[in-house]
């Protein structure tokens, strides 16, 4: 949930300086931590893709503008529990990824969500980002399953998925509607057993 009263201005101190930086994880291939303000540029610059948004909510913009990026981040930062980081490159953020918590009877699991700048596509980024904020999720909030549930077509999240460890558990038909085409969805879960 966003903490009410979190604007832009008032996020200077988050960042390698300031004291807020609350999520690291240093991987091989990349590194995912907090988003900071000093993110919002290259989060603009890599987000503002057709093809990323093709494949995504329409919650993620399109066009993405730098206020789009400011607006993404202040909410971030500002949510309790952090559950939005930032997938970095020498500490350049080329994506991101989240995952959504849910209540009542299904708090014991979560939908994670990710992307990742065209430049950087094919080396392995997402699905090592992928396993470990799953694992973290998975520790930080006692979940049982971490779900995702990408688009029939996008062939690259399928495969991102198997590599993370997530089974493929159904196919939900004509359950979208993007870019003006009524689309089937997969589910793919990764559960703790
Ligand atoms: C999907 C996405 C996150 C993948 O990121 P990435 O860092 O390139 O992923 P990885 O390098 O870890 O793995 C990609 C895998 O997909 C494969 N792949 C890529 N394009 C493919 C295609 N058209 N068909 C089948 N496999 C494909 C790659 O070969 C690779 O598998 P491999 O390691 O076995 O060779 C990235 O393309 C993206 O941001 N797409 C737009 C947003 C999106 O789809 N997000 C997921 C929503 S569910």
């Amino acid at each position: 949930m966003a903490l009410k009263g979190v604007q832009w201005e008032n996020l200077k101190d988050f960042g390698p300086s300031g004291e807020e930086e609350r999520m690291l994880i240093e991987l091989r291939a990349c590194t995912v931590r907090s988003w900071r303000p000093a993110d919002a540029e290259s989060l603009a610059r890599y987000a503002n893709n057709r093809k990323i948004w093709r494949n995504l909510r329409d919650a993620f913009p399109h066009p993405y503008s730098l206020s789009d990026a400011k607006a993404f981040i202040a909410l971030a930062l500002g949510a309790r529990p952090e559950t939005m980081f930032a997938i970095c490159l020498n500490d350049e953020a080329i994506g991101g990824i989240g995952f959504m918590l849910h209540s009542d009877v299904e708090r014991i699991s979560a939908e994670i969500g990710y992307w990742i700048g065209e430049p950087f596509w094919g080396r392995g980024i997402a699905a090592e980002a992928l396993k470990a904020v799953t694992s973290y999720a998975i520790g930080e909030h006692g979940l049982k399953r971490v779900y995702a549930v990408p688009f029939a077509g996008n062939e690259a999240s399928h495969r991102v998925l198997e590599k993370a460890g997530y089974a493929f558990e159904g196919r939900t038909r004509k359950s979208a509607l993007k870019d003006g085409e009524v689309i089937d969805q997969l589910l793919y879960a990764y559960v703790v057993d």
